[in-house]
């Protein structure tokens, strides 16, 4: 679990040459802002992250410190806990397992009788209602049963209609009497870069399972089926993302959290006020300004494809791992979709030329069990590449944007350089984590600085 925020990581107060009376002010004034930023971060960390990571909690806890053995998991070409220490020499690595589409089973794997496979059209509106409901109804919440994530529909196509993207990569679950729905898991296609080697793998999104269907497992036989559709197109690796510990994370990132509307925040029960801050008080802390301040920055646009996709491969060259976009992925996952994902770009006012790039997206929660507010707004930071304005400085242009699109917090993980702007910008840690896993790929571990790569 994620620790909070160290008091010593504080920054220290502005000091001034002035009179004594105004540095005891100053100091009374900073040990109270220092304290109120530690509950501050408590209660974000009491609450917040929970929901961020997939299945968190004791479960996870109890995870990070005891591997427990896993039926399936064990079974899978994965990376296992026993193997950790031999893997800092393997570099960029190597398949665990080798095979040709020769090899892969030609039937579906069996499922128990009263269900079938069914592959979801998410381009027919009947089917992408069924999807959005399975998921408003029975995806990731947080632990306390306050706020389910609340995938929008047009998320759903965005997420899962990337250039080159497979209808039977949509795979769910019917009851035969009845057609419900009852479980899903995705698969799209993507290029990455991992160690700087090119790879073609698949990202794994959207397991979910009915409430009442739960620990029957169900879960592997979904994760054995999609994989075999994938392999049945010659792509042999994937990439996905859980907040539970599986054998065995490439890396790991903690959310961190910065309040944009602290006044709804803590009337959902979101946030806390802490203690000896008045909410007008707390509202000043986090007030943005009315407008970003990078001279030149705008939404991006159709015509700013080639270069701000330049840009970003430019800037993912320091990672070791990220996305490694073609111009129409860029396209497909960079221009401003309304309600889905807010891009921009800083055109030099002078030059024209495009310096700096930043993005986020939108995924709101329900709050549940609210008189007063169906909706948390969240938006999750995703593509940035700061060449040439500071990256504190972007994203604080980020936030305020956020804030202007109505978002009530701004979601990051500490991967790539995140965490150099969380203190100035006051974002909080939350107590989530979430692991990176490749399947069928062992490779050296990384740190979370070194790893760019965001999944929806
Ligand atoms: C995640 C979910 C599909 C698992 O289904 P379940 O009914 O709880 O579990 P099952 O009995 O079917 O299967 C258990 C196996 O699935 C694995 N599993 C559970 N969650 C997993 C995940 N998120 N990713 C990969 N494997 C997972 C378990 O580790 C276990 O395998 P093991 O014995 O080798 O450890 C279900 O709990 C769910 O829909 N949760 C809400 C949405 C969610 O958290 N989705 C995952 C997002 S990352």
């Amino acid at each position: 679990m994620g620790m909070p925020l160290p008091l010593a990581q504080l920054r220290p107060p502005k000091m001034e040459p002035l009179r004594k009376h105004h540095l005891r002010k100053n100091a009374a004034a900073a040990k109270e802002k220092a304290a109120t930023l530690k509950q501050e971060q408590e209660d974000v960390r009491a609450r917040i992250a929970k929901m961020f990571s997939a299945e968190r909690g004791a479960a996870a806890s109890k995870m990070d410190t005891n591997e427990k053995e896993h039926k399936f998991w064990s079974t899978q070409p994965v990376v296992q806990h026993a193997a950790a220490k031999e893997l800092s020499d393997l570099g960029a690595g190597s398949a665990i397992e080798t095979k040709t589409v020769a090899d892969v089973q030609k039937h579906p794997y069996p499922l128990i009788d009263s269900f079938e496979w069914a592959e979801i059209d998410v381009n027919d509106d009947a089917e992408l209602e069924e999807a959005y409901k399975l998921l408003n109804l029975n995806y990731i919440e947080d632990g306390e049963a306050m706020f389910r994530f609340d995938y929008s529909r047009n998320f759903l196509k965005w997420a899962l209609l990337p250039p080159g993207w497979q209808k039977s990569w949509h795979l769910g679950v019917r009851v035969k009497s009845n057609r419900k729905l009852v479980a899903l898991i995705t698969a799209i296609p993507a290029r990455v870069r991992l160690h700087n080697q090119p790879r073609e793998v698949v990202e794994i999104n959207f397991l979910c399972v009915h409430k009442k269907l739960r620990s029957k497992r169900l879960a592997p036989v979904l994760i054995r089926e999609i994989t075999r559709r994938v392999n049945q197109h010659n792509v042999w690796q994937a990439v996905y993302t859980a907040g539970i510990v599986l054998p065995r994370p490439v890396t790991s990132s903690h959310y961190y959290h910065r309040s944009l509307n602290p006044k709804k925040l803590i009337e959902i029960g979101f946030s806390r006020l802490a203690p000896r801050m008045t909410m007008a008080r707390t509202m000043k802390l986090y007030a943005l300004k009315g407008a970003p301040s990078t001279p030149g920055i705008r939404p991006m646009e159709m015509r700013d494809v080639p270069a701000a996709c330049k840009l970003l491969r430019e800037y993912y060259q320091r990672f070791s791992l990220h996305v490694d976009f073609s111009e129409e992925d860029f396209a497909h996952w960079l221009l401003p979709r309304e309600g889905v994902v807010y891009s921009y770009v800083v055109e030099d006012p002078d030059s024209g030329e495009i310096s700096d790039m930043t993005s986020f997206y939108s995924l709101p929660s329900s709050v549940i069990k609210n008189p007063n507010y169906k909706t948390l707004n969240a938006a999750y930071s995703f593509c940035t590449a700061a060449m040439k304005t500071p990256l504190v400085d972007l994203m604080r242009d980020a936030l305020t944007l956020a804030r202007m699109n109505d978002f009530d917090v701004f979601n990051a993980l500490d991967l790539a350089e995140n965490k150099t702007f969380f203190r100035d910008l006051h974002f909080h840690i939350g107590d989530g984590k979430l692991h990176y896993y490749l399947y069928n790929w062992k490779c050296r571990p990384m740190e979370s600085k070194e790893n760019a790569l965001v999944l929806l």
